[in-house]
């Protein structure tokens, strides 16, 4: 007998499964007698009891309009799209196991979402049009509503086309009542490559890249910085395609360097930044101009401090650092790796005058933050245990075909690898491509096997291999994605389905 068949609420239909049976990782077995593998509907009761599980405490509410909006990015107009008409979006602020009520009204004349970007919460909110939630029409409104189990500096975005590479996207942070690390100030910094109204679009862009037009050619204006060297692959870490997208702007906190945010401070504050890559193909070096940084945090949770000159942030990375500022003007640049030029912003004690709008503080070129540096701070840690399911994730494609993908296969939104509730899941990222990928999990946050840091985005430089593990505890089905929004849309993204004998056939991937 079939179990249960339920209609589809969400997304394209799933295409019956011949007589497939996914058992451990990559374990290919066939199942006896052709019966189909259920994975979790939607709608299921036990998303609401994983939900229930999170104590809701205080509920925090607050609205949220996307449409088309000019925005000044400092000395340069665009057109775009962006929350409540400003770039980044509105700062949501809220406490660790409070519950976050946010309505989205859309503006704008496509469907749209929101995705929480960090938050281990209920599936059905976490926004990724087409598998867990239909798209948000023109005209209509939304309401996403969770608790918010684990603190950190953390981010929301559209998954939703190309959106995310206009301005819609904004910061979420979950305060930390225990929190241990203290500061007198803290800055938030998002930083950002930029094309949107500047003669291009990010669909458009996707367009050309997929037409297999040579990147070095895409159209792109003057570079923000005086100091526009170009691109020197041979000084990126990241090898030697370090993009597939020129950006004519870099941005931090909205603004370009020609007029940078600025935060004023007393000389002897200690700042706490938090720093989002809310890019779409950038990873950004980050340093402050004759200081080093204190790295408190990266994804939201807390490691083991360590001392650095700069910090990599791949898309979708965030990292808390500790500056204790001395007395001046001090840029804090975001390098664009690879890709030679910066955005900036400044700490500012109130004397001397601002440094010059290219100057690059060779605290790029000291130490950089490695994954190896850091250690999870106390209490971070995932239980001890041995992995008891692999899933190995080969990253496939290139820039010619522009068929980026994972196994090979250009993921859409059919298809899942199974996983079992209760289980320990360790996920193998094998990067067989000539390009990095910043690999993240949705819904989970996953320990980095070698260091056991906590994470939900990872770099993956080419030729490498990552192994994180997780603990399947958030019944669901789940992405898991390049965070190049370029690379994401066509392909090199797949979903992690929770097997229920009460849900509905699906497509088990893992199997081939
Ligand atoms: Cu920043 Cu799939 O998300
Ligand atoms: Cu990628």
């Amino acid at each position: 007998m079939r179990a249960k068949r339920r209609t589809l609420l969400y997304g394209a239909a799933l295409t019956p499964v011949a007589g497939v049976l996914a058992a451990c990782g990559n374990d290919q077995k066939t199942a006896q007698n052709g019966g189909g593998t259920t994975f979790i509907s939607m709608d299921s009761h036990r998303i609401d009891e994983a939900e229930a599980v999170r104590e809701p405490g205080t509920v925090r509410e607050f609205e949220l309009t996307a449409a088309p909006a000019t925005v000044d990015l400092g000395g340069t107009e665009v057109d775009t799209w962006a929350y409540d008409g400003r770039v980044h979006g509105p700062e949501l602020r809220i406490k660790k196991g409070e519950r976050l009520k946010a309505t989205l009204s859309n503006d704008l004349d496509e469907g749209t979402g929101i995705h929480w970007h960090g938050i281990a919460l209920r599936c059905d909110m976490d926004g990724v049009t087409g598998v867990t939630q239909k798209e948000i029409a023109p005209g209509e409104t939304f309401t996403y509503e969770f608790t918010a189990p684990h603190p950190g500096t953390h981010w929301y975005h559209p998954h939703t086309g190309y959106q995310l590479d206009r301005g819609l996207y904004g910061p979420l942070i979950v305060e930390d009542p225990d929190e241990e690390v203290t500061w007198d100030e803290e800055w938030v910094l998002l930083l950002d490559d930029w094309l949107d109204g500047t003669g291009t679009t990010p669909d458009e862009t996707a367009a050309k890249l997929r037409d297999g037009m040579d990147h070095g050619d895409m159209g792109h204006g003057d570079m923000d910085m005086g100091g526009s060297e170009e691109g020197d692959p041979s000084q990126s870490v990241l090898g030697e395609d370090a993009g597939d997208v020129e950006y004519p702007h870099f941005l931090i906190n909205g603004r370009t360097s020609a007029d940078p945010d600025r935060l004023e401070l007393r000389p002897g504050s200690r700042v706490r930044l938090r720093v989002i890559n809310a890019g779409g193909d950038t990873a950004f070096r980050l340093a402050v101009g004759g200081h080093r940084l204190t790295v408190t945090h990266t994804d939201g949770f807390a490691v083991e401090p360590v001392e650095v000159d700069s910090i990599l942030l791949g898309m979708g990375e965030r990292y808390d650092a500790i500056v204790e500022v001395g007395e001046g003007v001090f840029p804090v640049v975001a390098h664009a790796e690879g890709k030679g030029a910066m955005g900036r912003a400044l700490l500012d004690t109130g004397s001397g005058s601002d440094p010059a709008a290219d100057e690059r503080p060779a605290e790029l070129d000291g130490k950089l933050l490695a994954y190896a540096d850091l250690s999870p701070a106390e209490g971070t840690e995932l239980e001890p245990g041995e992995p008891d399911r692999t899933i190995d994730f080969a990253l496939t494609g290139g820039m010619m075909d522009y068929d980026w993908g994972i196994n090979g296969r250009q993921g859409d939104h059919e298809g899942m690898y199974p996983v079992e509730e209760g289980e320990r899941v360790r996920l193998r990222f094998r990067n067989e491509t000539i390009m990095w990928h910043p690999m993240h999990l949705h819904g989970h946050t996953f320990a980095l096997a070698d260091s056991g840091v906590r994470k939900d985005t990872a770099v993956v430089l080419p030729g490498e291999t990552v192994e994180v593990d997780f603990t399947a505890d958030n019944p669901g089905r789940w992405m898991v994605h390049c965070h190049n929004l370029y690379h994401n849309e066509v392909g090199m993204m797949t979903l992690l389905g929770y097997l229920d004998p009460d849900g509905e056939e699906g497509t088990v991937l893992g199997t081939e």
